[in-house]
């Protein structure tokens, strides 16, 4: 107890009400801790598991060419960049990565954040403002409802990868000044995904701005993982490309790709752009070897692919309902959150890690174990940990 407030009302209480809560609802969560490297096998809270929980697909987090890149970076640059991008913070390294990374997407200029987060947010809330309209997918990420409501535009949801009733909100808004469509490429929690040749058309034939969160596409679909546009073949149709350097690029950041118009107009307007100190030298070097590494490796996105049909063979087989994934996020579809957060325990216990998501992270009675599977994991690990899961799913009745 601080001696300055003993004896005075805790204006905080309200919290511990919310965590008793979550407590009895079976939400409550505590972080687990890894001792080590980010790893397909790792140990975590003291325990060696079978890792099905990080987003680092393609094994970059320790790859050494990012190392040597980044520890060269250290010792020739230091640990910061000492300001924001905007006032003396934009480094040699900071630019390199938005000229490679507007290469590597084929378009005309990129523009580096500190996270995905922010790339999402501060470009949904700096391009549209009050009396605009974003229509968004009910599933897209946290990040873009975050930058939706902070934008003060209108928001219409449309249901998850309904194309027709997208179509009828833009028939039903025309008389909105600027229009924003917006969708994940692949969603974080069903791993399906979007229908972008359908949604992007959709946009164009009302002249709406076209945007996709790439996060967990980038280093995962299209040519050397060049997301879900190179893909589906719209080069040049989509106007905002958001991707993360954070998951398959192995290091941190995110970024948005689209005209020189849109670039220079973030510089200016993005906030966190603006107010947020940029990244470490060692995190833009570390990022550039990354691209690098996807062009000239491309046995990586193979292998996981590969590892993802094991598994997903292997998870239907046992009769898991992996619901409408088709990447490497598989989901293990539960129902209620304390028996998708037993089974995770569980498995735990046993050897595996696999996170359990409930309620707000996912809808109301469509809790969750969700693994990812990535390219450095061994076959012999994804057998031992399909082992795991078909013992506990039947001892919890998950399975019969
Ligand atoms: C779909 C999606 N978009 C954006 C983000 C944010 O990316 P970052 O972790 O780089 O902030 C995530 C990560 O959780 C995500 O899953």
């Amino acid at each position: 107890m601080n001696p300055a407030t003993a004896g005075t009302v805790n204006p905080l209480a309200y919290l511990d009400e919310t965590l008793t809560e979550l407590r009895s609802q079976g939400l409550f969560r505590t972080l687990r801790e890894l001792r080590g490297e980010q790893l397909p096998r790792a140990r975590f809270d003291g325990r060696d598991v079978i890792n099905l929980s990080s987003n680092n697909y393609l094994g970059l987090t320790t790859h050494p060419r990012l190392r040597e890149a980044a520890l060269k970076a250290v010792k020739e640059l230091g640990v910061g960049s000492g300001s924001v991008r905007t006032i003396a913070g934009t480094m040699e390294l900071h630019m390199q990565l938005e000229r490679r990374i507007a290469e590597f997407k084929k378009t005309e200029a990129a523009v580096v954040f500190q996270s995905g987060f922010a790339a999402n947010a501060g470009t949904v809330a700096s391009i549209l403002g009050k009396g605009d309209l974003i229509l968004s997918d009910e599933l897209n990420h946290a990040s873009i409802i975050d930058g939706a409501r902070l934008s003060r535009a209108e928001i219409k949801v449309f249901p998850h990868r309904d194309v027709a009733a997208l179509e009828r909100l833009l028939e039903e808004t025309k008389s909105f000044p600027r229009r924003l469509v917006i969708t994940d490429g692949v969603f974080s929690m069903d791993g399906d995904i979007a229908k972008m040749p359908e949604v992007t058309a959709a946009a164009h034939r009302h002249g709406a701005i076209m945007m996709v969160d790439d996060a967990h596409a980038s280093g995962v679909l299209g040519t050397a993982g060049r997301g879900t546009v190179d893909h589906f073949k719209l080069h040049g149709q989509v106007d905002v490309q958001v991707g993360t350097l954070s998951k398959a690029i192995g290091v941190l950041g995110g970024y948005v790709c689209g005209s020189k118009s849109l670039i220079e107009y973030l510089y200016h307007r993005a906030r966190p752009f603006l107010f947020s100190t940029s990244h470490p030298p060692a995190v833009a070097a570390a990022c550039l070897a990354a691209f690098d590494v996807l062009e000239q490796e491309p046995e990586r996105i193979e292998r996981l692919w590969a590892n993802t049909r094991r598994l997903k063979e292997g998870l239907t087989r046992l009769g898991f309902n992996t619901g409408i994934s088709e990447t490497p996020i598989t989901p293990i579809l539960v129902g209620e959150a304390d028996l998708a957060m037993k089974f995770s325990d569980r498995l735990f216990e046993n050897g595996l890690f696999a996170q359990g998501i409930g309620y707000p992270t996912v809808a109301k009675g469509k809790a969750r174990l969700r693994t990812i599977v990535t390219a450095t994991h061994t076959e012999e690990d994804l057998d031992r940990a399909l082992s795991i899961l078909g013992e506990v799913g039947r001892a919890l009745g998950v399975i019969s």
